[in-house]
């Protein structure tokens, strides 16, 4: 049988592999034959080669948890987040953009031409083109403490989860630019709302209800982990590799409703 996916034997990073989404993609890798690097700040179940804990709000234990990485990585998934409250503006920011980022840089030597990135964002972050300048200026910020320092400086452009969404999507669209250079590829994903730990904090923020109301998608119902988890493979797979600089919206069409205004767009 043809293996279009290309995992088996591949070496590849799975940030936020404790629960949810990036738990399912973990789990799945594991299936597809990869060996598998998991990081977290939770302990992490699923069976992989080696799971190190991490704190994305911390440049020093980034650089510490890559340290104990492989000399050579095949694909990372960046999947760790946090929700906004009862998080901090700052904390938010830092774990979903700053560290990511800062994650990314440090695996990207690693990765030879070939190789691919794939970070989750969110169906939140779709608003990015009308909030362009604090975008671009806390991307064109240059390493994690600058970025932080760029966060302390300017708390009035930073609402925690929206902004660091919409960063994450302009950061993959600009790096996909200079990665094609190296032949890696660098992508993201929007999940719609999607029954993990996490939906419980944004069930707090915003109800239940509103959230439903608001941004179910057309479906009606929730995505489950392994329906934000499998594409998410699919994108850093050899069956993708002519994908790069995307914003993959799974969402079941909710993105597409709005574009064409038979939905409000609140974003
Ligand atoms: N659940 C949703 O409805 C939804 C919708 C859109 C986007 N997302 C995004 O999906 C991604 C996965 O979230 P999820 O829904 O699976 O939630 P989750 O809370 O189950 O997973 C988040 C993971 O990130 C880890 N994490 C949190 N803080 C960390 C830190 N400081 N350092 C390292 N790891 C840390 C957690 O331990 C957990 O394993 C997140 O980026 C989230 O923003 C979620």
């Amino acid at each position: 049988m043809r293996d279009i996916l290309g995992y088996s034997g591949r070496t590849v990073v799975v940030s936020g592999a404790a629960t949810g989404m990036g738990a399912a993609v973990a789990r799945t890798l594991v299936d597809l034959g990869a060996e598998v690097y998991a990081l977290d700040v939770k302990p992490v179940a699923a069976p992989v080669a080696q799971a190190t804990v991490v704190d994305l709000r911390e440049r020093a234990s980034i650089d510490a948890a890559v340290a104990k990485l492989p000399a050579h990585v095949d694909r990372l998934f960046n999947c760790a987040g946090l929700p906004g409250p009862p998080f901090s503006n700052l904390d938010t920011t830092l774990v979903n953009f700053v560290g990511l980022r800062h994650l990314t840089e440090a695996v990207l030597p690693r990765i030879p031409s070939g190789g691919a990135v794939a970070s989750i964002t969110s169906v939140a972050g779709m608003g990015w083109q009308k909030n362009l300048d604090p975008v671009k200026a806390l991307c064109a910020t240059t390493d994690f403490d600058a970025g932080r320092a760029w966060l302390e400086a300017n708390t009035d452009k930073n609402n925690g989860y929206l902004f660091s969404k919409q960063c994450i999507i302009y950061y993959t669209k600009t790096r996909s630019v200079e990665l094609v250079q190296r032949e890696i590829r660098i992508n993201c994903l929007s999940p719609a709302p999607t029954d993990t730990p996490m939906l419980s904090s944004f069930h707090a923020q915003v109800s239940k209800d509103f959230l439903e109301k608001h941004f179910l998608a057309p479906i009606g119902r929730n995505a489950t982990p392994e329906e934000m988890a499998e594409p998410l493979v699919l994108l850093n797979s050899d069956a993708a590799r002519f994908v790069s600089g995307v914003n993959l919206m799974v969402d079941w069409g909710y993105g597409a409703a709005v574009e064409v205004g038979a939905r409000p767009s609140l974003l």
